[in-house]
């Protein structure tokens, strides 16, 4: 559920895929593998300075520059390699962003004759994560090549430096313990340096991006207080605000809904009106004083068909008794679902969806609401539930709403058609996200400020 405010802020469906498939096990391996790789590296390499100046008389500063300088080579060859990891992941996410996106809409994009170009896309993304894998597994090479023969070239160079240069005599105990300690002892270290800096800068970029990740979650629903002013209210927002990517998208809203109301929620294409109501179910990051709700009833702007039976698109019980049938039919029928007009010759058999009978966008639109209409709650907010039904159709959807409003729940309905306004008794004007009007629909309809936005309706 908390998904949902997220893809609100651009964050596609790839990117949550790839910081679980990635950047989790990169954040944990850290633990299982960096930790104790980092304990046997880094001794050994602080003990052999140590141990050479105490046995061989060698200058500690020296050694230790020594150490040193293989630290600072392996760090800048292990950065590179955590930057081609990072570059994988993000390349990672942006292609299951766009194999996700493909899929989804596979049907309209054959319609448009899109899936060539779209196919490209994904091939193109392919294509640039291929090479950044050949300069992952190139510098990756490079690492263990060097990380390798850096102890044969350290090796000869400690016994020369120690058999020709340096002016005391070696007894062959001397020259093997000497051996030992720079072959034996190193060997493992200077094998795992680059590797263990390598997951080093990894885990912490995937921490940093988990970070930003889970932070993102915790900026939804900042309310300041829960409780109502006054009870006799079903839903109360006071200053709620709703910001998406800088955007001040909603502003300063203020909404009191009371049992019984029936209130038309309207105003231009794009002024906000779903933002509003997908705040009103916590479906979006906003912040608010007041918030208190009853529990709410909602039908998307967009439909939600599974391909299943028409059954199982109504309710998700399995085995339903048969009486539930009865209702099933019963609340298709309110929402204006025919089974003769709509063709639907199976009855609630009838599979619907991807793979079964596809329905019209308006057909969609009222088995999304009769599902919204089997277990109401006290506020039903319906967006644009009559965008794709004609005028006798709309008439008596809007009587069936009427009917919960006379049951004393509250109908919060947006739309675009006029005809249906003298049906609610109060509306509701959203404008660039600001409410302009909230009162009575008379004295609305008859504003002559709002004469050109009422002559714009259907
Ligand atoms: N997830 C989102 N991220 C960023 N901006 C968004 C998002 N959803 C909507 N918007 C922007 O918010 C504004 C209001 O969108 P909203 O969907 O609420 O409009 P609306 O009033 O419901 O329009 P319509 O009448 O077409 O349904 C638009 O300008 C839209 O571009
Ligand atoms: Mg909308």
């Amino acid at each position: 559920m908390h998904l949902k405010p997220l893809t609100l802020q651009k964050r596609s469906v790839g990117e949550v895929v790839s910081l679980y498939a990635t950047d989790v096990p990169s954040a944990t391996v850290w633990l299982e593998q960096s930790l104790p790789y980092g304990l046997t590296t880094i001794i050994p390499l602080v003990l052999t300075p140590v141990f050479l100046h105490h046995f061989y008389d060698l200058s500690l500063s020296f050694s230790l520059s020594l150490v040193l300088a293989l630290v600072i080579l392996n760090s800048i060859m292990a950065y590179r390699q955590s930057i081609f990891f990072f570059r994988f992941k993000i390349l990672a996410a942006d292609r299951m962003g766009l194999v996700n996106e493909w899929i989804q809409n596979i049907r309209g994009l054959k319609i448009l004759n899109w899936i060539e170009g779209f196919e490209n896309k994904i091939i193109k993304k392919r294509r640039e994560e291929t090479v950044n894998r050949i300069h992952m597994l190139t510098n990756g090479q490079v690492m263990n090549t060097i990380s390798s023969s850096i102890m044969f070239v350290l090796n000869l160079a400690m016994l020369g430096f120690f058999i020709w240069f340096y002016d005391k005599s070696f007894s062959k105990a001397d020259i093997i313990s000497l051996l030992w300690v720079t072959t034996v002892f190193l060997s493992r270290p200077l094998r795992q340096l680059p590797w263990f800096f390598t997951f080093v800068f990894d885990a912490w970029t995937s921490f940093k991006r988990l970070a930003d990740f889970l932070n993102l979650e915790n900026q939804a629903e900042v309310v300041k207080s829960c409780a109502r002013t006054n009870e006799s209210h079903i839903l109360e927002i006071k200053n709620l605000n709703l910001q998406i990517a800088g955007r001040e998208l909603l502003k300063n809203i203020n909404v009191d809904i009371s049992g019984g109301e029936m209130i038309a929620l309207i105003g231009p294409v794009g002024s906000g009106k779903s933002l509003l109501v997908k705040s009103i179910i916590n479906e979006t990051p906003y912040t608010a004083d007041v918030f208190y709700k009853e529990k709410t009833s909602y039908l998307s702007q967009e439909h939600f068909i599974m391909s299943a039976s028409l059954r199982d698109n109504m309710n998700f019980y399995y085995q339903s008794p048969p009486e539930y049938d009865e209702k099933i039919m019963q609340h298709l029928s309110q929402a204006q679902f025919n089974f003769e007009l709509d063709r639907v010759e199976n009855g609630l058999e009838t599979v619907i969806g991807e793979r079964g009978l596809n329905l019209s966008g308006g057909q969609k639109q009222r088995v999304s609401l009769a599902r919204q209409l089997m277990e109401p709650n006290q506020l039903l907010i319906l967006d644009d539930p009559l965008s794709a039904v004609d005028i006798s159709t709309e008439k008596k959807m809007i009587d069936e709403f009427t009917k919960f409003k006379d049951r004393g729940c509250s109908v919060l309905l947006t739309t675009q058609r006029f005809t249906a306004l003298p049906h609610c008794s109060r509306i509701i004007f959203l404008n660039n996200g600001v409410i302009e009007y909230d009162g009575p629909s008379s004295s609305f309809l008859m504003n002559p400020n709002y004469d050109s936005f009422l002559r714009g309706l259907v």
